[in-house]
């Protein structure tokens, strides 16, 4: 208890001290920049403080009564008080004024900091600058996950502008999440005073469908079936509808007019929601028709001699939205009802549906014919391969010697496979477990053999922890083929070795029950940062200077070259695929293991596609030449969707056809040729990697002439972005 009040005064000792100390002379108030006038203050300590507290470098006191901030000095008449200045001309002693340092440098707060239009990954921010500064060299945005409920890493990004910036739009948030969006500014002396707003972005439909009920058994007028719960990153799970359908009287199921069971025997519906059950008694098993009310419906009995289409919904609920994911129906009596509505339909009559049919029964048989022997061709050849690999060795990470096959990103004339596991130790990294920290709630994603994390580890002499990402392989629950194609990704990702352009292996760590596979730390993506770079400033549509751009394709042709000197096809290049390190640096990813997507979000790579892909022609090492081009295309349109205009399924149809990306009103004629180059017919033709390094280079030289420019015209428009163009309709892994 009596440490607090020594506290007290030894602070205020200290302030008053630090007060005497920036004391700095009798100045003339005739200064350059804005003064404010401070009303009421009754002694020098509280004009001092008042004006630190407002973010002002000097406060001014003149006529013994009077109180004013600035952030720039007048002409220093003496060192002296005013008062005792015997130089001074007293007529001119009016306006002389004892001026104090504060002992604030930075910045105040920027004004009027407003966050509208707040969707569901998406918010619109302005503000206006600080009432008190001398130079702010950028403002600095962070958007802090408070809560979220994905279960994705809760990254938190932040975004840089420059200084006459007082707009922007955030657009890769999650989903349902509450953030702490701070805006504050940095300056020569210092990050400035901070502002903050929390907001929570809406939620969006489940990213997961439900598990189709799955049937116990059904009694006729009641049927059991069980329920597995669902993980919903896009908000909360907040309830399940179990969805009763009758099958047999063929109605189109409009998830609109759904409803209670009495509800829609009335309007004559075939479906109805019978029950709505709290998240918490899924696990259990849920007896359909058993006449009691769960939720607000009646969970009425069946009829035994219908065929019955059960669904389930997940309900997700949260400040007055509601978004509904509907899960796949399991049908009662064995689907024996789609036979069913074909006899009613065909009804003895129509002999060209029973003609149509008997085509499509045969067609189907014959198909059915031609998979089984194909699988048992395919099921010999696997177990032949089989034979061969345990004749070498077990396939194991705990065993001594492995052989890697190298086909998959591999070119097929490789010689003999090497055996690169065999010098793994030798050639990776083994890194100390205990020097290892995985952050285990820090999810950047999940990968087609584990979850990827991001860890820090930390180097053994010195004291620095680097960020890096950790690629957890549960080795033991793996099967020998999944094995054996991690074996091959990690393969690919040694031979790439380190290039400052491509993402490295740093090495591998070794528990009692699991490997960390780890991987060089980036945390942001290159589609995010063209994304984030389309800024309003004056005269300009990106605060991303023509250089970067340029810089950024030089860098990643660089780590393009040394893939294809490794001898690898990357197949997935697009701006999704490069990272931008700390220090401004792109990386290539998303090649071999280093491949990992957050938000069940997995890019659909069609629009980056050569045109022989969609010929069914092989991948070769010019098809990567091609997407390479599209992906200069996406840098120039600051991450806009290549093909906007056009659906994902005319894509292929329209390459074919000669379709090409268009020649951006602000690139010109010679950049436009080396994407035209790329996008030939003839892969041959295309250039090499090398040679679009050389030919980038050029254009980044030459400054002379603007090959690409970011100067706002008349009418100009942002290429539009659409995420959903983009993304895979479904998870792949
Ligand atoms: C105040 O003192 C500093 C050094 O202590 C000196 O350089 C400066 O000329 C003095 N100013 C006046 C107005 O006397
Ligand atoms: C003196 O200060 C007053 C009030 O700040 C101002 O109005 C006036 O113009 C100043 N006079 C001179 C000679 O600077
Ligand atoms: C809010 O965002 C939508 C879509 O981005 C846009 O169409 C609309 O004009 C915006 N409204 C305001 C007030 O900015
Ligand atoms: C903005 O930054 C530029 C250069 O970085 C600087 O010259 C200018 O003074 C700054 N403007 C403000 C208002 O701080
Ligand atoms: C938001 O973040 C700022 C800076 O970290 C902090 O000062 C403030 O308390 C935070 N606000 C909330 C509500 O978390
Ligand atoms: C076929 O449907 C009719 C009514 O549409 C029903 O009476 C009959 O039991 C059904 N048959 C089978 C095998 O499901």
């Amino acid at each position: 208890m009596k440490i607090l009040p020594v506290l007290l005064v030894l602070f205020m000792l200290n302030f008053v001290f630090s007060l005497e100390n920036t004391f700095l002379g009798c100045y003339n108030n005739i200064s350059p920049g804005k003064r404010i006038s401070i009303e009421q203050y009754r002694s020098k300590t509280e004009c001092i403080k008042e004006c630190f507290t407002k973010y002002y470098r000097y406060s001014f006191i003149y006529n013994e009564g009077n109180c004013m901030c600035g952030n720039y000095l007048g002409e220093q008449i003496s060192n002296d008080t005013c008062s005792e200045c015997e130089t001074c001309n007293p007529n001119i002693k009016i306006n002389l004024t004892d001026t104090y340092a504060t002992g604030n440098l930075v910045p105040g707060p920027p004004k009027n900091f407003v966050i509208s239009n707040i969707t569901e990954s998406h918010v619109r921010l302005t503000w206006q600058e600080p009432e008190s500064f001398v130079e702010i060299s950028k403002y600095r945005i962070r958007a802090i996950v408070i809560h979220t409920y994905s279960s994705y890493s809760p990254y938190s990004p932040q975004w840089l502008y420059s200084n006459n910036t007082f707009q922007t739009e955030l657009i890769t948030l999650l989903p349902a999440t509450k953030y702490n969006i701070t805006l504050s500014t940095i300056s020569p002396d210092g990050d400035g005073a901070l502002v903050f707003r929390v907001i929570e972005t809406k939620i969006d439909t489940p990213d997961s469908e439900p598990a189709k009920p799955e049937i116990i058994e059904n009694r006729g007028h009641q049927i059991d079936i069980k329920l597995l719960p669902t993980s919903n990153n896009n908000g909360p799970v907040t309830s399940y509808k179990v969805i009763v359908v009758n099958e047999d009287l063929n109605q189109d199921f409009d998830q609109s007019i759904l409803t209670s069971y009495h509800e829609a025997n009335r309007n004559d519906l075939s479906y109805y929601i019978t029950a709505e059950l709290n998240p918490k008694d899924i696990n259990k098993v849920f007896t359909i028709g058993d006449g009691q009310t769960y939720g607000p419906y009646y969970n009425a009995p069946l009829d035994p001699d219908v065929n019955y289409n059960i669904i389930v919904a997940l309900i997700s609920r949260l400040n007055g939205i509601e978004k509904i994911k509907y899960s796949n129906g399991a049908v009662t009596g064995g689907g024996v009802s789609i036979l069913n509505v074909s006899d009613d339909q065909v009804g003895g009559d129509s002999p060209a549906v029973i003609i149509g049919l008997s085509i499509a029964i045969g067609l189907l048989t014959f198909m059915l014919i031609a998979g089984i022997i194909g699988f048992i061709i395919l099921k010999s050849r696997v177990v032949n391969r089989r034979h061969r690999l345990s004749d070498n060795q077990e396939l194991t990470l705990q065993g001594p010697m492995i052989e890697v096959e190298n086909n998959g990103y591999i070119h097929e004339d490789e010689p003999i496979p090497v055996n690169h596991y065999r010098n793994l130790k030798q050639r990776v990294r083994t890194l100390p477990s205990n020097q290892l920290k995985v952050e285990p709630t820090n999810l950047l994603g999940v990968g087609r053999y584990g979850r990827v994390n991001s860890a820090l580890f930390q180097e053994k002499d010195t004291d620095t922890e680097i960020p890096v990402t950790a690629y957890t392989i549960q080795d033991k629950k793996m099967s020998q083929e999944t094995r054996k194609a991690m074996l091959e990704e990690l393969d690919i990702l040694i031979k790439v070795g380190k290039h400052e352009n491509t993402i490295g292996l740093v090495g591998m760590c070794e528990t009692s029950h699991l490997i960390y596979v780890v991987l060089e730390h980036a945390s942001l993506n290159l589609k995010d940062v063209l994304l984030g770079s389309r800024d309003s400033l004056p005269g300009r549509f990106s605060n991303m200077s023509e250089a970067q751009a340029l810089s950024i394709a030089v860098q990643i042709a660089k780590g393009m070259a040394h893939l294809d000197a490794c001898k690898i096809i990357h197949k997935q290049l697009c701006a999704r695929s490069v990272v931008i390190s700390s220090g401004n640096v792109p990386k290539i990813t998303s090649y071999g293991l280093a491949q990992y997507f957050s938000h069940n979000k997995i890019p659909d790579y069609t629009r980056w596609k050569a045109v022989e892909i969609f010929k069914n022609h092989p991948y070769n090492r010019k098809s990567d030449v091609w997407s390479f081009a599209c992906l200069l295309w996406e840098i120039c349109a600051l991450g806009g969707t290549p093909y906007g205009s056009v659906a994902n399924n005319e894509i292929p149809d329209k390459i074919l056809k000669g379709l090409r990306l268009p020649q951006l009103q602000y690139i010109d004629h010679d950049f436009y040729q080396i994407m035209l180059d790329c996008w030939q017919l003839d892969f041959d033709e295309r250039p090499t990697f090398m040679q679009l390094v050389d030919s980038l280079e050029n254009l980044k030289e030459n400054t002379i002439v603007s090959h690409l420019n970011f100067k706002l015209f008349p009418n100009f428009q942002y290429e539009q972005f659409y995420p959903d163009m983009e993304l895979a309709v479904r998870p792949v892994f």
